[in-house]
């Protein structure tokens, strides 16, 4: 299945190799590729239902075509609604990995030398970092209309001077009933992983309103 998606990278041209795995995630692996050139890219593989279909597999011995089937429109739809939300954002200047293109269920994607926020325990100015990922969830919300709605420091990969919030498949409209609620939820989820780690105070509701562009600076204690 991996192996179609990827031929097809290859016959684009795009891709000479796969070489090991560098992440893991909820609904995603994502290994490491490069072009004949030796660029290094990251491919995510989508695989949402994977343990069910393989709990069916298991059972059945073989897989029913339907079931298969709707495996697949549901890996490729999520990859269509991350790829379509990534060029918007890459438009503006959101600091996202841009995506060079897709393949069914499978993304090709710049790769980011950084690591996920959640292993940084020493990053030298913690306050630039917060602010700068706030500014980017900001401009996703004003100059796209969009909230990635999944965000935590399991989302974003770092350096000490640079971040970049990836995983947006489930990113919601401005206009979604629920938006609001989803942007508060992953501004608050940012904020606790500051606090905690850091010792960083910044109020929710300052950062809601910048975030919304209600307001033009936001400060941060600590
Ligand atoms: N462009 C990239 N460059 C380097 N590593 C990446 C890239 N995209 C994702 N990863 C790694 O793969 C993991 C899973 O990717 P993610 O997009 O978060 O998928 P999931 O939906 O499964 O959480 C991330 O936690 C990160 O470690
Ligand atoms: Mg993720």
């Amino acid at each position: 299945l991996d192996a179609l998606a990827l031929r097809g990278f290859v016959k684009r041209n795009l891709v000479s190799g796969v070489g090991s795995i560098i992440g893991v995630g909820k609904e995603a692996d994502v290994y490491e590729a490069t072009d004949d050139t030796g660029r290094l890219y990251a491919i995510k593989f989508y695989r949402i239902g994977r343990t069910s279909f393989r709990a069916i597999k298991a059972k059945r011995r073989y897989i029913e075509p339907t079931t298969h089937h709707q495996w697949l429109k549901v890996n490729i739809s999520a990859a269509k609604k991350e790829a379509e939300a990534v060029s918007k954002l890459i438009k503006v200047g959101v600091s996202v990995p841009d995506i060079i293109a897709r393949e069914r269920h499978a993304l090709l994607m710049n790769r980011i030398y950084g690591r996920l926020l959640s292993e940084c325990k020493d990053l030298k100015e913690p306050k630039k970092t917060l602010k700068e990922i706030l500014r980017n969830i900001r401009k996703a919300y004003t100059e796209v209309g969009i909230v990635n709605a999944d965000l935590s420091e399991f989302n974003i990969l770092c350096t000490n001077s640079k971040i970049w919030i990836i995983d947006w498949p489930q990113a919601v409209d401005k206009e979604h009933p629920n938006a609001e609620i989803l942007l508060d939820r992953d501004v608050a989820n940012i904020l606790r992983f500051f606090r905690r780690r850091y010792k960083l105070d910044c109020p929710l509701e300052e950062a809601s309103f910048y975030v919304r562009g209600w307001r033009d600076k936001i400060e941060i204690y600590g």
